[in-house]
Parts: C-alpha cells; sequence; structure tokens
C-alpha cells in the first residue's frame, strides 16, 4: 500500500503526508478539534483532525469514533513536543472502518472478568509489551539453540507412554483406542540424537496438574535439549548460557516494553557461572526459612520460594534423591541414591526454571529403574532400544518457557504472560 507506515516509523517521516492504520486508543474532541489517540501494534500516536483540514464526511467520522474503533486516517508527520512520543499526524483525511460500542475491559478489573475477556484485554499495551517480550524469548532461544549446533526437530502431541509419572497425563479418545498428550518431547528427542547429535524442539506440553498456583498451566510451551555425549555439567552449562542469552537479548532489546511494565531488567542481569547448590544443602535453606522437608521429597512449591526469595541469581540444584524424580535418570554412580539431575532455579521467589540431567545409558540399569518404577517396560520398548543399538552417554533438559517469561517480566501469575493460557480452571477464551 502507497505511503502506510506503521506507528514505529512515524519518526522518520516527519513532514510527510502518509496513513496510519490502527484503533482508537483514547479520544477526545472540542472546539473544531478531535485527538484521537491511535495505536497500531508497533506503538501509540496522537492524531489531530481539524474541522476544515479535512472532507466534512471525514470529520464526522471522527467526532463519532469510539476507543477501540477501527480506523485509517491519512495526514502529515510532525515534531509537537506536547503529544505523547513527540510526533503527531495532522490528519488530512479520516476513515472509520468499524466503530465499537463501549469497550467492556477496563483496568482494575477483577482478575478473573479480565481473563474472561482475554480475547479483548489483549489489546492493552501491558499485554502488547509481555506479547513483545514472549516474542523476543522464543527468538531468542532459537538463536542460541543454532549458535549452539543443536538441530531443531520435532516430537509427537499423541504418545502411547509416560515420561513425567502418570498422575499428570492427559487420555484422549483416538480411534478405537486412546492416547495421552505429550508431556514432554524428552523420550523422543533421545531417539533422534542418534541421527542428529544435538536436537531441540519447541513446542506444548500438558500435564493434568490439580495445582492452582501461580506457575502450573495444562498447557504450556517447553524448550527441550538433548545431546549426544554430553554430561550433566556440560549441560548445565548450555542452561545457563541459554537464559543468559535470553535475558541479554530481550534487556537489550526491549527496553521500550519494560518501561511500559514498570519493570528495570535489572533483575536478571546474569552473571556465569551460576551458583550450584546440592539437594542437601537446599533442603537446610529451607528449613532455616521454616518449610521442613525429609531427606527424598521433591522440592515443592513453598520450598521453592522459601530457599530463591532472599537470592539474586538463578541457581542450579542438584543431586536430588533417586525416588523424586523421573526413571530415566542416572544414577550418581558415587552416591547411587541420589540421580545425576538438576533443576534451575529463577530468585525472586520464581522457583524452578529448568530441570535436566544425565540420561541412563546402559540397559541392564535402565530395565532396573523402570521396574523400581514399576512402569511397564512394553510401553517403552522402543526407547529401551536405544540402549540395545549403539548407546552412548547423553543428557538433556527442559524449558519452562511461559516461567521464564514470568520471571523476566515479573509477572504475579503465570496466566499472564500466555496469549491463552489454560488451567485447570480456564478452557476459553
Ligand atoms: O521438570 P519437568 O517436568 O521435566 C521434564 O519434563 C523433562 N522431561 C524435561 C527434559 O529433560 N527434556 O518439566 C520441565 C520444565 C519445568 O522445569 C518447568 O519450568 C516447566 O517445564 N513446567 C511447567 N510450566 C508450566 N506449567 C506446568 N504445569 C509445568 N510443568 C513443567
Ligand atoms: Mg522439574
Amino acid at each position: 500500500m502507497v505511503d502506510v507506515i506503521r506507528v514505529k516509523d512515524a519518526p522518520s517521516r516527519r513532514g510527510q503526508e502518509c496513513t496510519i492504520q490502527g484503533w482508537i486508543y483514547r479520544i477526545r474532541s472540542g472546539g473544531g478539534i478531535v485527538f484521537a489517540i491511535v495505536r497500531d501494534g508497533t506503538g501509540i500516536l496522537q492524531a489531530t483532525v481539524r474541522k476544515g483540514a479535512v472532507p466534512p464526511q471525514g470529520f464526522q467520522e471522527a467526532i463519532g469514533a469510539t476507543p477501540e474503533s477501527s480506523v485509517i486516517i491519512r495526514g502529515v508527520i510532525a515534531e509537537d513536543k506536547r503529544a505523547l512520543g513527540g510526533y503527531e499526524l495532522r490528519a488530512t483525511d479520516f476513515h472509520l472502518v468499524s466503530s465499537s460500542p463501549p469497550f467492556p475491559v477496563r483496568k482494575g478489573q477483577s482478575a478473573s472478568m479480565l481473563l474472561d475477556n482475554r480475547h479483548l484485554w489483549l489489546r492493552s499495551r501491558e499485554l502488547n509489551a509481555i506479547l513483545k517480550i514472549r516474542a523476543a524469548v522464543f527468538g531468542s532461544i532459537h538463536e542460541y539453540f543454532d549458535l549452539e549446533g543443536f538441530i531443531e526437530t520435532q516430537a509427537p502431541s499423541f504418545v502411547s507412554g509416560a515420561c513425567e509419572g502418570g498422575a499428570t497425563l492427559f487420555k484422549v479418545p483416538y480411534f478405537s483406542t486412546s492416547v495421552y498428550l505429550t508431556q514432554s518431547a524428552q523420550l523422543y528427542l533421545e531417539a533422534l540424537i542418534t541421527t542428529l547429535g544435538r536436537v531441540y524442539t519447541v513446542a506444548p506440553s500438558f500435564r493434568a496438574e490439580r495445582s492452582r498456583t501461580r506457575r502450573h498451566l495444562t498447557e504450556f510451551w517447553h524448550a527441550e535439549a538433548e545431546a549426544a555425549w554430553y554430561s550433566e555439567e556440560d549441560m548445565m552449562t548450555t542452561e545457563e548460557q541459554l537464559v543468559k542469552h535470553v535475558c541479554d537479548t530481550v534487556s537489550a532489546h526491549n527496553e521500550g516494553e519494560f518501561g511500559i511494565l514498570g519493570v528495570a531488567p535489572q533483575h536478571i542481569a546474569i552473571e556465569l557461572p551460576l551458583e550450584r547448590v546440592t539437594y542437601e544443602e537446599a533442603l537446610e535453606k529451607a528449613g532455616r526459612a521454616g518449610v521442613e522437608l525429609r531427606w527424598g521429597d521433591d522440592l515443592d512449591y513453598r520450598a521453592e520460594r522459601a530457599i530463591t526469595a532472599q537470592a539474586e541469581q538463578p541457581f542450579f540444584v542438584t543431586h536430588y534423591p533417586k525416588k523424586a524424580k523421573a526413571f530415566y535418570h542416572r544414577p550418581d554412580p558415587r552416591r547411587p541414591e541420589t540421580v545425576l539431575c538438576h533443576d534451575l532455579l529463577a530468585p525472586q521467589g520464581y522457583g524452578e526454571l529448568t530441570t535436566g540431567g544425565e540420561r541412563i545409558a546402559r540397559l541392564d540399569v535402565l530395565m532396573q529403574r523402570i521396574e523400581e518404577a514399576k512402569l511397564d517396560p512394553k510401553d517403552y520398548d522402543w526407547y529401551i532400544d536405544l540402549r540395545r543399538y549403539g548407546s552412548v552417554p547423553h543428557a538433556g533438559f527442559g524449558l519452562g518457557i511461559d516461567r521464564l517469561v514470568k520471571w523476566i517480566t515479573r509477572a504475579e501469575h503465570i496466566q499472564q504472560v500466555v496469549p491463552f493460557p489454560r488451567t485447570m480452571r480456564r478452557m476459553r477464551p
């Protein structure tokens, strides 16, 4: 389209006549002039519509335009210190494309009302900023893996066996039988490393989590990586570099969005290497903060919040008890009651971002763990095969992208950082 520009490009078009297409953010009129603030996804720009400067029909349409109406405005870009952003569009024509009745979503409404109207609330400046940061997080995850030679691949969403335990599986009808929605691509990635070496996926995972915490979704976005010949320590280095790369990228490129959110991104300035604390040290820390756990318990939400509340940097927790973690983790040869598995926890109370570790490479050890975990080897026949045909030491991890975005934007609830969140009680819009 000739001369149609986006709001963010307005400063470079000073003095030129061009067209803006968007929605009315705010509007007021009086004394033969209409001040309309327009948003178009890239920013907001004030348009001044003067009687006589636009055709009479256009002026009538401007007078009648309401917030959230869609509009096309033609005009000359001019510098104006009083206008938001320092520029304005002096209209030469105004076209009301589609008007909007009073908008049902306003600042200060209850969280559940805002979630019911998520399809409309998405237009808020706050959500626009969060979604742009979220996009930058996804982009920089791909960028990091690409730089490190990990090849992007895909795993199925319909699966026949559990990766993370049967308690959180969604069962779905599948012709004359039933299958599950995937909890993790991991087992498939372990197969894919035998052809590609280092692989990753970015895809949704599903968990029938009954928890109503601020960090659980039933459908979440999962970045998962797996690499042949990697030790647990190699994978921890990959994880911390990935998180640092994402944080550095968004801090550098999303200043405007952080400004809208009122967040100074100093909290994501990461210094490597990150601290590694053992599970036992974490238990002690939790105990001192008043959360008592017994050796063998997984660190729950409360424990994680307690041990990360005062931290300033993310840190790893290592050497989890075997019984607290999934069947595929390699037992530590020096302490076989623990596994070569770790979590990366975000500071300031945010908690778990990743879980990763080294996998069992030996067939006999894997068979024993499958038996101990009371799983049916038939469900894992192809996975077991991977230990029969040229097994290699390997490691991997999964990163909860929504949780990472939550910490980066300092959101209170994970639902705030997902366009259309899915939880136990929320399936629409
Ligand atoms: O810790 P999890 O369950 O680990 C796995 O699924 C491994 N198989 C990953 C792997 O090694 N490839 O999940 C990984 C991450 C968690 O650390 C958390 O950040 C996120 O996924 N996550 C959730 N995020 C939102 N809502 C939920 N219900 C989540 N469950 C896990
Ligand atoms: Mg975990």
